[in-house]
């Protein structure tokens, strides 16, 4: 009997990462996971809660009392915090400048990896996105894609994204984002080993799908 199919899609911010692990999961009919909304519903619940967030002691005590309940239906993926609908505020301007401390924390880390198995141990398929997918929550999985796009690029999707927001100030957030999501000591934003890189910068939305497809199924 072969594996449940997992397909790991790393890659820094505004690489498409979302649109495109979604498109993926709703071609092939595989379930979906935003682990990335995870570490942003934490960031909004510590929030909440008014933790000091450059503590990571104080992060890790209270990031314990924190339930998170990830839907993974490509198609409508939701996201709770302590049974709060969160899909909307955790792209806060907010929780995106504070995601990465946040995410920096090892106990934080170890909490929502061992949660992100949890559900992909309970699915027959899925497509689940992140920075340390093929690296650390799942090294085995079938397909392990990393997902890259010049800077000019994701900063422009971005942009877009923000309802028009400034494309330099975006592309200098992202940098900045970028960079603490390489260097941390725990889990840093890796190409990890055996994964196939895919370039989207010249690419569309479809075509990035129809090229990661095809890897799935090269492999299935
Ligand atoms: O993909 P995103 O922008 O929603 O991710 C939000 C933050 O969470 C980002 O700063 C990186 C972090 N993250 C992480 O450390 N590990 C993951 N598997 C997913 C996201």
């Amino acid at each position: 009997m072969t594996s449940p199919l997992v397909v790991a899609i790393d890659g820094p911010s505004g690489s498409g990462k979302s649109s495109t692990s979604r498109g993926v999961a709703d071609r092939l009919g595989l379930a979906y996971l935003d682990t990335g909304a995870m570490y942003r519903a934490m960031t909004w619940a510590l929030l909440q809660h008014g933790v000091d967030l450059d503590d990571p002691d104080a992060v890790a005590a209270a990031a314990d009392e924190v339930t998170l309940v990830s839907g993974t239906d490509p198609l409508e993926p939701t996201i709770h915090a302590d049974g709060v609908d969160v899909a909307e505020p955790i792209r806060s301007d907010e929780v995106t400048g504070s995601v990465s401390l946040v995410a920096a924390v090892p106990h934080v880390r170890e909490l929502l990896v061992a949660l992100q198995r949890e559900v992909i141990a309970g699915s027959p398929g899925i497509v689940v996105e992140g920075r340390d997918i093929g690296s650390v929550v799942v090294p085995d999985a079938r397909v392990k894609i990393y997902l890259v796009a010049d800077p000019a690029a994701r900063a422009a999707r971005r942009a877009a994204e923000n309802g028009g927001a400034d494309t330099a100030a975006t592309e200098q957030a992202l940098a900045a984002r970028d960079r603490i999501d390489s260097t941390r000591a725990v889990s840093p934003l890796v190409q990890s080993e055996g994964a196939v890189v895919v370039d989207g910068t010249h690419l569309t939305l479809d075509e990035v799908i129809d090229a990661i497809v095809r890897i799935v199924d090269a492999a299935s």
